[in-house]
C-alpha cells in the first residue's frame, strides 16, 4: 500500500519518498523532462535528467500513464517556485521510475473542469471523467458530508439501520422499478421509492431514533435535480413534535456547513418557517428561491414550508392523491383536533384538509420532505379510502402496517433530506449528476455499462417473462 500522498511531501524536503499516481503532463526539455504527477491529494512536479538510467524509458510516457516514482523531495530555487500550485515550492528529483500501466490518449482533456465537454462522452468514460480535480473533490466532500452526518446523528443517540432494496411498492408518487421473482411466478418485488414504511415499522419495533443514508429508486423522467436512483438522509423519530424535527435538521445543516463549507453564508437563521398558502400566493411555487443575490454562489436561503394541503386532485386518475404520502397526518384547517370531525372531513370534504407535512427548500430547490405520521388506524384507513382505495386494496397494500399499529405504536414523524440535491447546491454545481459517481444520463441510461440492456432468453424463461415486441408499422 502506498504510504505517502502527494500533499504530504511538502513536509518531507530532503527526504527520499516513493510516490504512485498518474502522469498529468509531460514537458520534454531535451536533456531534462518534467512530469507532473497526480494522485488523489494533489499534483507534484517531478523531474528526471539525461544522466539517469531511467531517462530513455521515460521518453515514451504519455499523460495518464500510471507510475511508481522514487526520488528526493527538493525545495525549488525561488525563481522557479509556482505560487499557484499547493506543492509549487518543491519538486521531486526522480531516482527510479517504474511504469505500472501505459495509457492511451484519453478521449477528452482531464486537466480542466470538463464543463465544455459533451456530457454523454463524459458519462461513457466516467472513470476517466472522475479523474478530474473537480469531480474528485465533489466525491471526497460527499464522503466527508456522509461522515459528518453519521457522527452528528450518532452523537444524538440515533442508530443507522439498513432496510431492504427488494421490497413492496410504497407510494411516493412516482412509478416503481420492479424486479421479477424467479421463485414466485408472475410476482414482483418493487425497489423502494423510499424506506418510508420500514422506518415507521422500526418505530413500532421500538428503535426510537433511526437514520439511514439510503438509496431510493423512482421511475420518473430524470432531469438536472432528479435521478432514477438517488440518496436520502432518511430520519424517523418517536415521541417528537414537528418543530423538534425542524430544529434538528436545521442544527445538522448549520453545523455541517460551518465545518465542511465554511465559505457559505446563511441568508436567514433560524430558517424561516413559511406557510404553504402564503408561499404559493407570493411566489407561485412551493420551493421559492429566497436568495437576495442570485449571483453570489455562497448564499444559502434555506426555509421550511409548512401547512401543506393533505390532498391534490389527480385528473388522469380522477381521484385525490396525497400531496406528500398517505402516512402523513391530515389536520383540520382550523387546527382543532377532533377525531370524529377529521374522519367526517376525510369522507366528505378531503380537499379542505391540511397536513402535518413540511418541506425543506434551499435556493429554489426542494431539498427535503417529511411529516408527522398518522398512527390512528381509523384515520389511516379513512385516508386510504379518500385516495380511492377500497377495503380489499387497503388490506392488500397496507394490511401489515395497520396490523403493526395494533400492537402499540409510538407517535412518530420524520424527514428525508435529498443528499444529492443538498450537495449539488453546497458544491455550486448545476446538476446532481456532478455529485454522483456514476449517474444515469438525462434519458435514464448508463452509457458506460450500457444499461438498460437486453437479457438472455434463458434468463427470461427462468423469470417466466415474455417480451412483447411492438409490431413495425
Ligand atoms: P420525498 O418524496 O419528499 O419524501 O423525498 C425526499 C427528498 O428526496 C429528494 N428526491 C430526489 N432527489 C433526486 N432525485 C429524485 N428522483 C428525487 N426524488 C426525491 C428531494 C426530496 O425532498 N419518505 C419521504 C420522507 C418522509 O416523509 O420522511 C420521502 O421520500 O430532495
Amino acid at each position: 500500500m502506498k504510504e505517502i500522498f502527494i500533499d504530504q511531501t511538502l513536509d518531507l524536503i530532503g527526504q527520499k519518498v516513493v510516490l504512485y499516481g498518474f502522469i498529468e503532463t509531460v514537458r520534454n526539455h531535451g536533456k531534462i523532462i518534467f512530469f507532473d504527477l497526480r494522485d488523489r491529494s494533489g499534483v507534484l512536479q517531478t523531474v528526471i535528467a539525461e544522466s539517469s538510467p531511467f531517462f530513455e524509458q521515460t521518453k515514451s510516457i504519455r499523460p495518464e500513464t500510471v507510475v511508481k516514482i522514487e526520488g528526493e523531495v527538493k525545495e525549488r530555487p525561488d525563481r522557479l517556485k509556482n505560487p499557484e500550485l499547493k506543492t509549487g515550492a518543491i519538486e521531486l528529483e526522480i531516482s527510479k521510475l517504474e511504469i505500472l500501466s501505459q495509457a492511451q490518449t484519453p478521449p477528452f482533456d482531464l486537466n480542466d473542469d470538463g464543463k465544455k465537454i459533451n456530457e454523454e462522452t463524459r458519462l461513457k468514460y466516467r472513470y476517466l471523467d472522475l479523474r478530474r480535480t473537480r469531480l474528485q473533490k465533489n466525491l471526497i466532500v460527499r464522503h466527508q458530508t456522509n461522515q459528518f452526518i453519521r457522527n452528528f446523528l450518532s452523537d444524538k443517540n440515533f442508530i443507522e439501520i439498513e432496510t431492504p432494496i427488494l421490497t413492496k411498492s410504497t407510494p411516493e408518487g412516482a412509478r416503481d422499478y420492479l424486479v421479477p421473482s424467479r421463485l414466485y411466478q408472475g410476482k414482483f418485488y418493487a425497489l423502494p421509492q423510499s424506506p418510508q414504511q420500514y422506518k415507521q415499522l422500526l418505530m413500532v419495533a421500538g428503535f426510537e431514533r433511526y437514520f439511514q443514508i439510503s438509496r431510493c429508486f423512482r421511475d420518473e423522467d430524470p432531469r438536472g435535480d432528479r435521478q432514477p436512483e438517488f440518496s436520502q438522509l432518511d430520519i424517523e423519530i418517536s415521541y417528537i413534535e414537528r418543530d423538534e424535527i425542524l430544529n434538528l435538521v436545521e442544527e445538522l445543516i448549520v453545523a455541517l456547513v460551518k465545518k465542511i463549507f465554511p465559505k457559505k453564508k446563511f441568508l436567514a437563521l433560524p430558517f424561516p418557517r413559511l406557510n404553504y398558502g402564503e408561499v404559493m400566493a407570493k411566489y407561485q411555487s412551493d420551493k421559492p428561491d429566497l436568495r437576495q443575490n442570485r449571483n453570489d454562489p455562497d448564499e444559502l436561503a434555506f426555509a421550511f414550508v409548512i401547512d401543506f394541503p393533505m390532498f391534490e386532485w389527480k385528473e388522469e386518475e380522477k381521484r385525490w392523491d396525497a400531496v406528500h404520502h398517505p402516512f402523513t397526518q391530515p389536520k383540520l384547517a382550523d387546527g382543532s383536533k377532533n377525531k370524529e370531525k377529521l374522519i367526517e372531513t376525510l369522507k366528505k370534504n378531503p380537499q379542505s384538509l391540511l397536513s402535518e407535512q413540511f418541506d425543506l427548500v434551499c435556493n429554489g430547490y426542494e431539498v427535503g420532505g417529511g411529516s408527522l405520521r398518522t398512527t390512528d388506524a381509523d384515520v389511516l384507513i379513512e385516508t386510504f379510502k379518500a385516495m380511492g382505495n377500497d377495503q380489499k386494496e387497503i388490506e392488500e397494500k397496507f394490511g401489515h402496517l395497520i396490523q403493526a399499529f395494533s400492537f402499540g405504536v409510538p407517535p412518530h414523524g420524520g424527514i428525508a433530506p435529498g443528499l444529492d440535491r443538498l450537495l449539488m447546491i453546497l458544491q455550486n454545481e448545476s446538476s446532481i449528476r456532478e455529485v454522483i459517481a456514476f449517474p444515469k444520463t438525462g434519458e435514464g441510461r448508463d452509457l458506460m455499462m450500457d444499461s438498460p440492456s437486453a437479457i438472455e432468453p434463458t434468463q427470461l424463461k427462468e423469470l417466466h417473462l415474455k417480451i412483447e415486441t411492438k409490431e413495425k408499422k
